[in-house]
């Protein structure tokens, strides 16, 4: 256990943003995590993990709890598939990387995405036609006030785009310490149709790929597209793609006929906000040091020394914009503070 007091947090968020935490604590093993939960019974806490889908705008003055608890085991095997539990505190990728090394299908989609295995199942994290829904078991997680450990079945979870149980009823009562994965050894479920992947496939001259090759396609996509946190501070998308219905659809694609869509049932028009923003003219916008990403105009970006009020007050901007030109209203996908 580490504790720190009047601590700051630029390098334990992924938008580098320089606020302090009046006390942190980075918990080690889930002894130590329910300890500190015990100790802290009567006070609220504010729960770290990769701080990779946050912007913090503000000083914490609530006790800040790092999740840095880290383990992954294989629990079962079968002929064709393997079930993997792993602890909250390990790096998403390298975890990715670990199962895609021995040759295991299921996570290659979703490789590269900043954050911690804890914080997955929080949004449903998902990519390139993927989401952590696909390959979920389960999860376990502590009651912060009881100190009791449940199992979250996937049906408990109720993922949807970006959102399960835990961003809604369920926010801020437990925090989650394992994640159970069932993934394949033979005979893998692979998701290529995205149009970039197959491009890359291509590219690498690869016609029957194994998930590693998926993998090495979609790190080379997001590494031509998207901003590396430790070079340029960034939290991902930070919005959330909207979904407009038929005949705002229609009327959208009158107007513009080029229209990037997915369609999500027979009245429902998913629409990438990144499209949105770029037609809005603010695509590589930079205002100070705060800014969109001149290849993503969805990620917003922090050149340097933006604060956090900085980038929230981009993000209005942009909102107000698309909302005027497009009767849309864009809501964040990253957590705000
Ligand atoms: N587009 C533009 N201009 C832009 C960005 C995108 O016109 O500046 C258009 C693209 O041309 C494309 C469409 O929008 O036709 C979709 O773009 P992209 O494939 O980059 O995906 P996205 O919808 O912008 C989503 C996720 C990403 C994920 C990618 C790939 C959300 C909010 N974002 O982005 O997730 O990596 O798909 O699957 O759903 C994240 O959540 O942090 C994240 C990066």
């Amino acid at each position: 256990m580490v504790t720190k007091t009047n601590f700051s947090l630029k390098n334990n968020n992924t938008f580098g943003i320089d606020v302090k935490a009046k006390q942190y604590i980075s918990v080690e093993n889930f002894e130590e995590l329910k300890h500190i939960l015990k100790r802290f019974y009567t006070e609220e806490i504010f729960v770290l993990g990769g701080g990779s889908n946050m912007l913090l705008t503000k000083d914490i003055s609530k006790t800040v709890i790092h999740i840095n608890t880290k383990g992954k085991k294989i629990v079962d095997e079968k002929n064709n598939h393997i079930i993997i539990d792993a602890d909250a505190g390990e790096v998403w990728h390298d975890f990715v990387m670990w199962t895609i090394n021995q040759g295991f299908g299921g996570l290659e989609n979703l490789a590269l995405i900043p954050g911690k295995v804890g914080s997955a199942p929080i949004q449903n994290i998902g990519a390139y036609g993927r989401e952590l829904k696909d390959v979920f078991v389960s999860c376990e997680a502590i009651h912060r006030q009881t100190l009791a450990l449940k199992t979250f079945t996937k049906q408990d979870c109720k993922f949807g785009y970006r959102q399960s149980v835990f961003k809604q009823e369920l926010k801020d009562i437990y925090i989650i310490t394992k994640v159970r994965f069932k993934l394949t050894k033979k005979h893998h479920d692979l998701k290529t149709d995205y149009g970039a992947i197959e491009n890359e496939l291509n590219k690498m001259k690869v016609s029957k790929p194994q998930p590693k090759d998926i993998a090495q396609a979609v790190i080379a996509i997001r590494q031509s597209k998207l901003p590396d946190p430790k070079q340029i501070g960034n939290s991902g998308s930070f919005f959330k793609n909207p979904i407009v219905n038929k005949l705002q659809f229609e009327k959208l694609k009158h107007q513009h006929p080029n229209i990037p869509h997915y369609k999500i049932d027979n009245n429902s028009i998913k629409i990438p906000a990144g499209w949105l923003i770029e037609q809005s003219g603010l695509k590589g916008y930079r205002d100070g040091d705060a800014g969109t990403h001149d290849r993503q105009a969805l990620v917003l970006v922090n050149h340097g020394n933006a604060c956090g009020k900085d980038i929230l007050e981009l993000s209005k901007k942009i909102q107000n914009t698309v909302l005027q030109n497009f009767d849309i209203k864009l809501s964040p996908e990253v957590n705000i503070f």
